[in-house]
């Protein structure tokens, strides 16, 4: 069974194809992603509108490119490669509202016009799902990393991106529980705003993780959240810690004095200072509550997902501590992708859920696991 998957929830367009290689294995025979991060940079965080705008744009050339990737060979007539697509997967939510419709809309004329069944799809479990990719074509198999085997059930998923931070326990496919969640902020989020404080570019978690690497991680003391709920998270203390550090390490006691103006007075190695203490703590905070987790419902795999698993840290951290081997998957699935997208169809398909009508399907911008 080969899938389409669609993603646009973000400022990333993207398509790939996903296809069952028989013994628990989904092998990757496309990935394609574009992105507006280059039209919002200057904005420092995503614009609705130009994102999508940008997914209007973008979106018929990326699903046309992961299907070539996928099967175009020498002499095949481009229009017959929607043959060998079994169906059609699409992110309904969560996401921008806009953002979401592009892709829903085009995925339900598609599905439509191709006479393709249609499966719905939750962005958040469906990061989940990129771990479940452990094989791909030849072509793609020198670009990406992925694990030797899928995960096992029981399933403990930390998932970590720009709008979740929550501790899932997986029974089997579709049939879980949130043992946690952030109460305030997410973790992706607070790595985007001290970004900003520090006046590194956005998205804030690749370039704090490169500001930090000539740091010093105890050069800075930052408070971890005690949260009353066990498996509970929280980032908007510590978002406000670093604003204070920042503030004092150039002597400003006056905690009125604007964010935006710290960057410029800030050195090299205090900023560097300051983002690897920051990370060391936003991180530790989500592997003490892994562990354990860990320890109270001895899950048989552990998976991370959502674009904060790509943080090295995160990876450096858990892999220390938990005393069980972790496969990691490539970091360019662990960002927003449709890879995910249609690994998370396939195991509806094959879960026996149905697909949904092309003629009705509506996005849902809050949706929640
Ligand atoms: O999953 P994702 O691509 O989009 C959402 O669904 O939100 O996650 C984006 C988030 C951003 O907040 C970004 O700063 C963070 O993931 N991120 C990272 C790293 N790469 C991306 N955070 C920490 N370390 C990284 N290397
Ligand atoms: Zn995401």
């Amino acid at each position: 069974m080969k899938i389409l998957g669609i993603e646009s929830s973000a400022d990333e367009t993207a398509a790939a194809v996903v296809e069952f290689a028989g013994q628990r294995r989904l092998r990757l025979l496309s990935n394609s992603v574009a992105s507006s991060l280059d039209l919002q940079k200057v904005y420092g965080g995503i614009v609705p509108e130009i994102a999508a705008r940008s997914h209007l744009e973008s979106i018929i050339p990326v699903i046309d490119q992961a299907l070539s990737q996928a099967f175009a060979r020498p002499g095949l007539a481009n229009r017959n490669l929607w043959s060998s697509i079994d169906a059609i997967a699409v992110t309904r939510g969560p996401g921008l509202g806009g953002s979401l419709l592009i892709g829903v809309l085009t995925a339900r004329t598609l599905a439509i016009l191709k006479n393709k069944p249609l499966y719905a799809v939750n962005h958040v479990e469906a990061h989940v799902y990129a771990n479940f990719i452990t094989s791909s074509s030849s072509s793609l198999s020198t670009i990406y990393q992925l694990p030797t085997t899928a995960p096992r059930f029981p399933i403990l998923a930390l998932i970590v991106s720009g709008g979740h931070t929550q501790l899932v326990l997986f029974e089997d496919h579709f049939k879980y529980q949130v043992l946690g969640r952030t109460q305030d902020d997410a973790v992706g989020e607070a790595f985007d705003k001290v970004a900003k404080i520090l006046g590194l570019p956005y998205p804030g978690g690749p370039s704090v993780e490169i500001a930090g690497q000539n740091g010093d991680p105890t050069k800075v003391k930052l408070p971890k959240a005690k949260m009353p709920g066990k498996y509970d998270f929280s980032y908007s203390g510590l978002k406000t810690a670093v604003l204070r550090a920042g503030q004092s390490a150039i002597g400003e006691e006056d905690y009125s004095f604007p964010s935006y103006r710290l960057a410029s007075r800030l050195s090299e190695a205090q900023k560097a200072d300051i983002a690897a203490s920051f990370s060391y703590v936003a991180i530790e905070a989500l592997v003490d509550k892994t562990i354990q987790a860990y320890d109270e419902f001895a899950p048989k795999s552990v998976v991370i997902a959502g674009g904060v698993a790509a943080s090295k840290e995160l990876r450096r951290q858990l892999s220390e501590r938990l005393p069980t081997k972790i496969e990691y998957t490539d970091i360019k699935l662990c960002t927003d992708n449709a890879a995910m997208i249609a690994a998370h169809a396939y195991y509806q398909a094959k879960s026996g859920k149905k697909p949904v009508d092309p003629k009705a399907l509506e996005i849902s911008p809050g949706l929640q696991m």
